[in-house]
């Protein structure tokens, strides 16, 4: 095999990994936003926290394309531990308190941006270059929700008070960052479309 080979060799086991990684933490994500939602009263905040539920079921549903057409399978361990955590997670919300759920669900979301933009990286590298715009748009989705829950958790007298996870970059920088690091424009649909949008 030569180097170059190997390197893409390895690239596409690590987009597996992390695509693995993603499509259980998506099953996560739903199933503990699905009980967020139910536990707040306030009606903006059930629509916001119930449509960043369907957020995370497109994405898993995308992700998992992806697996199948790489050949790979989710993982089955890591799976069920995120049923399990995601409903224990979903029916805490309903006895934590507000604060809680909103700062744990912020953190959360910081690192699944980082998780997206590596995947897109991953792809590029591993030639499926008609999934970049796909995982740079996941990751933009996660930034809103950071975002989101950012914003709910400092607009709380107590939770301003908390020490907050480091605030990820501006939105445009995930684009701009892969097309620096790439040299490629990530963000021209007739370059790189997505393939999977209407999936
Ligand atoms: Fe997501
Ligand atoms: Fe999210």
């Amino acid at each position: 095999m030569k180097p170059m080979d190997s390197r893409m060799a390895r690239d596409r086991a690590e987009l597996v990994g992390i695509l693995q990684l993603a499509y259980s933490g998506e099953l996560a994500a739903g199933h503990a936003y699905r009980g967020h939602w139910r536990s707040v009263s306030d009606p903006d905040e059930r629509s916001r926290i119930r449509t960043i539920e369907e957020d995370e079921w497109r994405h898993r549903r995308q992700v998992g394309r992806m697996l199948h057409d790489l050949g790979a399978a989710p993982d089955r361990r890591r799976e069920i531990r995120a049923n399990v955590i995601g409903r224990v997670l979903g029916a805490l919300c309903h006895a934590s308190g507000w604060l809680a759920p909103m700062y744990g669900a912020g953190k959360l979301e910081s690192r699944n941006i980082r998780e997206y933009e590596t995947a897109a990286r991953l792809a590029w590298n591993s030639d499926r270059k008609e999934w970049v715009d796909c995982l740079l748009e996941m990751a933009e989705v996660e930034w809103e929700h950071e975002r989101y829950f950012r914003d709910r958790v400092l607009s709380h007298a107590v939770g301003r008070r908390l020490p907050i996870w480091p605030e990820p970059p501006p939105k445009v920088r995930i684009r701009a960052a892969f097309e620096f690091e790439t040299g490629s424009p990530s963000n021209d649909p007739a370059d790189l479309p997505c393939i999977l949008s209407n999936y």
